[in-house]
């Protein structure tokens, strides 16, 4: 065994903490134990995503900042990961030299022999796959699948203690090719994982007391495995996970307009333990910009959507993601957008200034002619319009009672008792259980409670509330949700 230490730092979406999570538990395996000290590290890997540039820019830096103590440390293995060192190796290693090993979101099963062939001193090591896989014949794929999939069954329920909520993938890469998107690119083809090892997955998760799964995809909603010959469904995939004892929550992130059925409605509907929230990222409020970026749906489809998903579950809480300032995004477009939240009642939007990424459609055929300052003007008159919308609609949340899972302590105390214990008092604690939790539709409550209710489901009653967090205190244990 190895007393070694690993400093792993993630960036980006939930597939990059899912990621994350799976490589430190082989290496924990091995027997590196984590360490919050990058610069003391045996082992750094920083997971990178590529979104947006300024990700990209983020990663370099805290790689450049290694630098230094590589000199003094020659023995330490630098690794990137993820969506970056898949998307542009070379450029890793002529702009941070002293990086060890890039390896792609696909090849993750491959990074603690890459570390040891580092140590055995090879250097410069590449693991890459979506150009390779984009070209592969049906054949190699399907060898191929075998070692994709290692990664996720490598999962050890004793590696990495026990939580009340996990990421289950359930559906790898993407084959939509939005114009603005380097997610294609970087993750590969879309490829849907088998019901049986899903369930399986979820089993384990709840025999050591999760509670709440999020299911993982580019495009949840278009998942289909064949099973046996009979496709299996997103829909039918929410009832077999539904089974799984133990689990109380199911939620699944992200949606996709264009392939949105009515089925998935009716499942959520249908299944107590389906959470009524929707993350489903529209991108623009204009049909115009939907086009340029290749989107398959119209604001008209996607208003009839969440239109559709009100009319059939109850409480539906819905998210959804912006881009302003696309290619050519004009000022009566933005206002479109502008429109569409104000007339769509989202619990939240992520909003993001446009971003040009290499080898997309729109970085080779679009111009990226919005000025930042424009950009940044409408991101934040669309964050502020959404801001009133949020606190107009969380207003008429006063007085119920809510069902509330409970993550842990809230910023704020863990920031309280940091302070008391810099100034050497103990007795802070008490006096500061604010705790936090979501509520089924996804919404953030903070209440005053016990610490013997984290990780519980508890009752809330609502009595404050701002745009982004709901207030509460804890209600009768017997009183129901309404
Ligand atoms: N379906 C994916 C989308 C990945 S990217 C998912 O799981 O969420 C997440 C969000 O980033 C997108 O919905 C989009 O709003 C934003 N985004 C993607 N490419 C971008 C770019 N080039 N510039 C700015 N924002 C971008
Ligand atoms: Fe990106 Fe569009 Fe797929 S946003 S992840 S190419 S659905």
């Amino acid at each position: 065994m190895n007393d070694r230490s690993v400093y792993l730092e993630t960036m980006g979406c939930q597939m990059n903490v899912l990621d994350s999570e799976l490589v430190l538990g082989q290496l924990r395996a091995r027997g590196y134990t984590p360490t919050d000290d990058m610069h003391a590290a045996d082992l750094v890997l920083v997971n990178t995503c590529s979104v947006r540039r300024h990700a990209e820019d983020k990663a370099l830096s805290r790689l450049g900042s290694l630098k230094l103590s590589k000199k003094s440390k020659p023995d330490r293995v630098i690794g990137v990961i993820g969506c970056m060192a898949e998307r542009d190796p070379d450029g890793i290693f002529e702009k941070v030299p002293h990086v060890d090993l890039v390896c792609g979101p696909a090849e993750l099963y491959k990074v603690p022999a890459m570390v040891e062939e580092v140590q055995a001193g090879r250097n410069r090591l590449v693991a890459l796959t979506v150009n390779k896989s984009r070209r592969s014949t049906p054949l190699e794929r399907a060898t191929e699948h075998d070692s994709v999939e290692s990664l996720d069954l490598s999962r050890d329920p004793r590696s990495d203690g026990s939580s009340i909520q996990a990421y289950v993938r359930v559906q790898r890469g993407c084959d939509k090719f939005c114009t603005f998107c380097v997610v294609p690119f970087t993750r590969g083809p879309e490829r849907s994982r088998p019901p049986d090892l899903i369930v399986d997955e979820v089993r384990m998760l709840a025999d050591r007391g999760c509670k709440e799964i999020t299911l993982l995809g580019q495009t949840v909603n278009s998942y289909v495995n064949q099973d046996g010959g009979r496709p299996v469904n997103f829909a039918e995939l929410l009832e077999r996970v539904h089974v799984v004892e133990g689990i109380e929550r199911i939620r699944f992130v992200t949606s996709y307009p264009g392939d949105f059925t009515s089925d998935i409605f009716d499942a959520m509907r249908d299944l107590p333990k389906v959470c009524a929230y929707l993350h489903l990222p529209v991108q623009s409020g204009s049909n115009a910009v939907l086009e340029r970026m290749r989107r398959q749906h119209t604001v008209e489809r996607f208003r009839e959507l969440i239109d559709q998903a009100r009319q059939t579950v109850p409480g539906i809480t819905i998210a959804t993601d912006f881009i302003v300032g696309f290619s050519g995004e004009t000022d009566e477009e933005f206002e479109e957008s502008c429109e569409l939240v104000r007339r769509s009642n989202f619990k939240n939007i992520f909003c993001f200034k446009y971003s040009e990424r290499p080898a997309t459609v729109a970085e080779k055929r679009m111009p990226d002619d919005v000025p930042d300052a424009v950009k940044r003007q409408r991101n934040r008159t669309l964050l502020e319009l959404q801001e009133e919308v949020a606190m107009a609609n969380n207003q008429t949340l006063l007085g119920r009672t809510v069902e509330v899972l409970v993550e842990g302590y809230s910023k704020a105390a863990i920031k309280a008792q940091e302070a008391e214990q810099t100034r050497g008092s103990e007795v802070g604690w008490k006096r500061s259980d604010q705790l936090v939790g979501r509520t089924p539709g996804d919404q953030i409550v903070v209440f005053t409670g016990k610490p013997e209710d984290i990780g519980r489901l508890a009752q809330v009653r609502l009595t404050g509330a701002t745009a982004l967090t709901l207030h509460g205190e804890l209600a009768d244990r017997e009183a129901r949700p309404s």
